[in-house]
Formats: C-alpha cells, structure tokens, sequence
C-alpha cells in the first residue's frame, strides 16, 4: 500500500492541529530548561502547526515582550537542535503572557478572553493544553479557577482542552487518589497527562521494541534463564537548590515511585495485544498489581544519605550541609531495594532497584543478568574469567545496549572470557534523539496517551511505596560519602544472596 495513503502509517510526521500551549509556571527551571527549549526544538523540526500559541502565567508584571525575550534566551541556552533565528522569529509572534497569582480570578478571566480571543486571531479552535509546572500544592487552586472561567470545558471551547500533571503525583496512595479525583472533577479522564518524563526517553520507548519486535529474546525472558534484574538511576549531581522539595520527598519517591517502577514495568509486562495506550498500560498495571515486597523490609531495603566528598574531582557538601536541609533530616538520598513479582514468568527472580545522588556518574541502565550455564565443559582455569550472560539497556548516558557472553580468547589454549556486543545509538542511527519532553508535549499536542501513566498506575505504584515508606519510619539512613556507590550495606544486601552490583 501507498505509505502516504495508509491512515496507520506512523512514520508520516506527527504535526498537532492548531492550539495552545499555557504553562503555568513558566519562571521556573522546568519550563526555561526543558518545556521552552523543547517547544523551539519541535519548531525547528517543522513539527509545530502555524497557528501554535504559548501562554505564559506567572506572578510577574510582564509584558508578552518581556516573556517571549525569557523564552527566547531559555530556548536558545537549552536547545537539543542548533539556532536558527528565522525559527525563533515565527514563533516569537504568538508568544503571549498573562500576568497574577493563582487566587486573582481577574487574571484568570483574562486568560479565558486570551484563548477566546486566539480562537479566530490565531484560529485555535478552542483548542488548549493547560500545563502545570507548578508546585502540587498549587494544582487545586488552579484547578478550581480552569473550573470556575469554563476553561477545562471542552464543549463550551468548541476544541479540546487537555491538562499536564508534573510528577510527583501526590505523596502517597491517598493524596495520590484525592488529587486524581479532584482532576477528574474537571476534565475529562482522557483530557489528562500525568508526565513521567523517563517514558519520553528513546531508550526507554526501546525497552519495547527489543523485547516485542525480536523473536530472540523473549525465550529467554523468564525465570528459567534470568537469575536476576537489577535496575540502576546514579546521579553525579546534589539536590542543588532544590531542598524544600527533596527534604519533604527522598529518593523513593521522587525517582522510584515513577521513573524506576515504570522501568520495571516495561522489562517485565507481558507483550501487549497492540500499541495502543489503553492495552499498554493494561498490561503494565497488571505487573505492577503483581510486584511483591520483600518479607523482612530491614534486610531487603537500605536507605542512604550523603556525607561530604569527591564527585569526579569536586568537592561536595554532605546532605545535611546542603543550604535549607534540617541538621536533623533523615530523609534518604540514595534507596536499594530488593522486589518480587509473583506471576508465572517471574515467580523467584529478584528485581533489585537503586537509586541515588551524589553517586561516582551519572547512568541510568537495565541489566538482565542471566544464568550460567548448567555445565561448562572447560577446565576449571579457562573459564575463570566467565561471568554470567548479561543483556544490558543503557538509558543513559551512551545509550544503547550491550549484550555480554564468553568468547574464546585468541591463542592455543580454551581460555573462554567476557567480551561485549555494543549497539550505540550515536553509531547506529543518524538521526538524533529527541529530547524527552519534546516529544512529551508533542504527544501531548496531538492526543497520543501511549507514553503517560493513567491514574492507575500512579496509585499501584504508591501501594508499592507506601509500605516501604511506613516501615522506614523513624529509622536513620545509613550513610555513604559523596562520590561511593552507595551505602555498604547496599552491597551486602546483595552478597548475603550470592550477587553483587553490576559495575555501571
Ligand atoms: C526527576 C527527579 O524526576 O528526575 C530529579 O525529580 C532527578 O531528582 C531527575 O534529578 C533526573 O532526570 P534525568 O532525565 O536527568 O535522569
């Protein structure tokens, strides 16, 4: 069939119908570092429609001059893609601002006549996305004000009006549902985006196509051949200025509630009846309802803060020198832990999580460490540097996968030693990869769910953390010095069951 005629074709480019884009929060290190500079990103790809408006609010006695010059410097400082002007010069046209605070409702009635008005200046047809790159706190008071200015109602519109919810998505399982509810109450389920920006990754949107458009992996896909997984989020950098938020939040919630259980749930769901969002998430709740806790939480977690080191050649402060941290604070910097999932392919296999700051790099990967093989007919010394079978995804940095195996090394003997298969994005594809949320308010744009946790699974991940949350109460974390991979106790979580953590 004529691919230009094939309605299901997804290689013709994705470009949005008309709309707007209004962020709220648009001062904040959110929209200056990642949403302008990806809006840029996605014009200068030709990925944008004519008729494309970003709104700005925020408490700022601006001018739209004054925003757009912010957006521009943001943009150009940030950009995935090189500067062209002449981009920026059609987009700096429909850059607008609004002005006030979340409780001043003339300002809200402002930005309702501002989107009325682009209906026919700008020929948006009503169409809108609300994005909310604020402080959850703030989420129901602008909530309140989309509801009571008739903003979030796609019928009086006449277009569509969508919403984007920024993780985290509540504290646990019960502000999680209240905030789902009070969402619900305003747009439509299917109007809202909860971005969990790890899935705007291309190496993670590969997890799927590895294990789903490969016939040579999914045999092995399973306890009888996988010993065990270990999923690794190491971050060089501190909480920088961020510690009213991260103080309040630690690292389970802030990275492993979303970014490594969702990660978890692409590696091990079972393959989805089609890609459409609804049967993918089916099928990644449906893991998710299956992952167990260990038995004992003290013996199969470790919680870790950051004392005062070296993070490649730097000096770094400890935690609790960081500016705004309680002396006192016991919230964890760095969490291991040690999961289950209870179903046919996975019953027995160890999911070991980790997740830090201040650790030696920064490298996100998925490392399915397989088992050894039942016999080797080698001598013993031949095979002394033969571990076992590793297929590793690596999100980030140098992104690719690599598959480790034995091969004979050169020579008159059998010596039989590891050796790497390397696929790196950088070699193998010329096209770069987009930045994560380029393609998320992209998605966003056009409607495409595929790569946003529903309600879901933002609360069966909470009923995975909540538990762990409780038990660590009033328990102190172990500490490790900026620049190690962690706590010890991390590495003997793993010794006491014959693993150790793989070399990142
Ligand atoms: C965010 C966390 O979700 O992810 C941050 O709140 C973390 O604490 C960040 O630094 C890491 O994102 P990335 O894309 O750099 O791995």
């Amino acid at each position: 069939m004529n691919p230009l005629r094939d309605p299901q074709d997804r290689r013709l480019p994705r470009i949005p119908e008309p709309c707007a884009l209004v962020i709220f929060g648009v001062t904040g290190d959110l929209a200056r570092k990642k949403l302008l500079p990806g809006i840029y990103d996605l014009a200068n790809r030709g990925l944008l429609p004519p008729g494309f408006v970003v709104l700005g609010f925020a408490r700022r006695d601006w001018t739209d001059g004054d925003f757009e010059s912010l957006a521009h410097d943001s943009a150009k400082e940030y950009a995935r893609t090189p500067w062209r002007e002449e981009v920026w010069s059609r987009l700096a046209g429909n850059i607008k601002f609004v002005g006030g605070s979340f409780d001043d409702d003339a300002a809200f009635d402002k930005l309702s006549d501002c989107l009325d008005g682009l209906r026919h200046s700008h020929g948006i047809h009503g169409n809108a996305a609300f994005y909310f790159s604020i402080p959850p706190s703030a989420f129901p008071q602008v909530l309140k004000q989309l509801a009571r200015t008739g903003m979030a109602d796609n019928e009086r519109c006449g277009g569509w009006r969508r919403v984007v919810v920024e993780k985290p998505f509540g504290y646990d399982l019960p502000s999680a549902k209240a905030l789902n509810d009070l969402v619900d109450d305003v747009f439509t389920r299917d109007d809202v985006f909860r971005i969990d920006h790890y899935l705007g990754k291309e190496t993670v949107q590969n997890i799927m196509a590895l294990r789903f458009a490969n016939n040579l992996f999914e045999p092995l896909w399973n306890s009888k051949y996988v010993d065990s997984v270990q999923i690794t989020m190491a971050e060089d950098v501190g909480i920088g200025s961020r510690a009213g938020f991260y103080d309040a939040t630690g690292a389970a919630r802030d990275v492993v509630q979303n970014h490594l259980l969702q990660l978890l749930a692409l590696v091990t769901m079972e393959e989805p009846t089609s890609f459409d969002a609804a049967e993918i998430r089916a099928e990644k709740l449906k893991v998710l309802r299956a992952i167990s806790l260990p038995d004992d939480v003290a013996a199969g977690t470790v919680r870790g803060q950051y004392l005062r080191g070296w993070v490649a050649g730097q000096r770094a402060v400890g935690y609790l020198e960081e500016p705004n941290v309680p002396a006192d604070s016991t919230t964890e910097t760095y969490v291991a832990m040690r999961l289950g999932i209870q179903n046919r392919r996975w019953a027995g296999v160890p999911f070991y999580l980790r997740a830090g700051k201040r650790l030696p790099r920064r490298v996100t990967e998925v490392a399915v460490m397989f088992k050894t093989a039942p016999h080797l007919p080698f001598n013993r010394t031949d095979v002394e540097m033969l571990s076992s079978n590793q297929l590793v995804i690596r999100v980030q940095p140098d992104e690719g996968v690599v598959l480790k195996f034995g091969a004979k090394v050169p020579g008159t003997t059998m010596e039989v030693r590891d050796i790497a298969m390397d696929f790196q994005y950088g070699e193998a594809f010329t096209e770069a990869s987009p930045e994560a949320y380029e393609r998320l308010v992209l998605d966003v744009l056009i409607g495409d769910r595929t790569l946003f946790p529903d309600a879901a699974e933002v609360e069966q991940s909470w009923r995975v953390i909540d538990p762990l949350e409780e038990a660590w109460q009033g328990t102190r974390p172990e500490q490790y010095r900026a620049g190690e991979w962690g706590p010890r106790a991390a590495d003997e979580m793993l010794a006491r069951e014959g693993r150790s953590w793989r070399r990142a």
